[in-house]
């Protein structure tokens, strides 16, 4: 009801560090049955499946089971795009399923310069295909009636394509419509899904199906012959940073993941309560995480995970965690000490983390293998954050 989140929203956010009550992570090399985990083999043939069930089931949700037939259109492929710098194409995506259609709607830049097959980041967007850029070739996607360009600050990508990367974008309402009772709109649809239907409690919601697309979208880009499918950095801001992690621990095609802002339930360690709280979030947002995910309102020591172990996850594939200093709801401390722990799976593949449990400076990249900056500023997506998404994809793709 209104009164209930007026209610909610009128629980006071926690931003004091003396304030947080006392907690113990669970052991991230530990398996279920107690045995210490010390090598990256038993990592990935114990220690993961169970944390990745654990994580489907108390957390993000399964998605349901079925074959989707997918196919795909060329709407647009015109060489001459951004002042003849880009090759910009327009896909449409179609998924059916038992006489049921969702379509997505995925828009791509590719350099001109590069005569190699690309590597890309697929970023998804908030407002509409048409939003980040003030191309006026650009399709607007089906659920967006805004404007051309309003998302412009967020996607430099003259900067992105002179770097000889590729950008792939598609609208993440065309998976899922943000909001709590868009199920039947959603590609939830395909698997059965009818309006007033129950969703199980451990069934994905909003946040399954983000990353569901985030992996058809990779589907695709291995059917393009310009695209080099090997090196698609995954990247996603604030929910759909915690969509991109998701994602990524589930389908490791992605090469790089990048959580830009995830916060609660992306990459914040949700014992610290620090900002947005799991019972807040579960509270203003129902359609995101699966219902279990409630059981844990208030009662975070229960869990029987904590986010570190969701980065921990992309190990070995490289993994870029950042904060904004001004965005305390996202908890940068909670953030970057998660990103740090997440380090000691890295470690049994003879790479190196954060090697630190000190916040470093502002506006300063560190780590190797595992890499975290908080910049100064708000919650938003900028030109610092993609320079150095740029020079760790450099880094570690080149
Ligand atoms: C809200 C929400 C966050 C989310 C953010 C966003 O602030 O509480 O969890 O990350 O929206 O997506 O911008």
């Amino acid at each position: 009801s209104l009164l209930g989140l007026h209610a909610q929203n009128a629980e006071e956010a926690n931003y004091d560090e003396s304030k947080i009550p006392p907690f113990t992570l669970p052991a991230l090399l530990e398996t279920a049955n107690g045995q210490k985990v010390t090598t990256s083999q038993q990592w990935e043939q114990t220690r993961r499946p169970e944390l990745l069930s654990i994580f489907a089931e108390q957390v993000y949700g399964k998605m349901p089971e079925g074959k989707v037939d997918v196919s795909y259109k060329k709407l647009d492929d015109n060489h001459s795009a951004l002042d003849g710098s880009a090759t910009r194409k327009q896909i449409e995506i179609t998924f059916s399923r038992n006489g049921v259609e969702r379509k997505a709607l995925l828009l791509m830049y590719l350099p001109n310069h590069v005569k190699t097959k690309v590597p890309v980041f697929l970023h998804f967007n908030f407002q509409g295909n048409q939003t980040i850029s003030a191309d006026p070739e650009i399709i607007p996607s089906q659920y967006s009636k805004e404007a051309r360009g309003n998302q412009a600050s967020r996607w430099p990508l003259q900067k992105i394509i002179d770097a000889g990367y590729g950008l792939a974008t598609v609208h993440y309402f065309d998976f899922f419509p943000d909001d709590k009772d868009k199920h039947a709109e959603s590609i939830l649809a395909l698997f059965g899904y009818k309006p007033g239907d129950d969703i199980p409690a451990d069934g994905g919601q909003a946040i399954a199906a983000w990353a569901w697309g985030n992996s058809r979208v990779m589907d695709y880009l291995e059917t393009d012959w310009q695209v080099d499918a090997s090196k698609v950095i995954l990247m996603g801001h604030s929910r759909l940073g915690k969509a991109s992690l998701w994602a990524g621990a589930l389908d490791t095609r992605f090469a790089i993941v990048v959580a830009n802002e995830s916060g609660c339930g992306g990459a914040a360690l949700s014992r610290r309560q620090v900002g947005e709280t799991v019972n807040r979030i579960n509270n203003v947002f129902p359609h995101w995480f699966c219902k279990n995910f409630r059981r844990y309102n208030k009662k975070e020591n229960d869990l029987p995970i904590d986010q570190h172990e969701l980065l921990a996850l992309i190990a070995p594939r490289p993994l870029y965690v950042a904060s904004a200093e001004g965005d305390r709801w996202s908890d940068p401390k909670g953030e970057f000490l998660s990103a740090s722990y997440a380090g000691d799976v890295y470690k049994l593949y003879g790479m190196k983390g954060l090697e630190t449990t000190t916040l470093p400076p502002v506006n300063t990249s560190i780590g190797d293998r595992v890499a975290y900056h908080i910049r100064t500023g708000v919650h938003d997506v900028t030109d610092f954050d993609w320079e150095n998404y740029i020079r760790f994809a450099d880094k570690w793709l080149k």
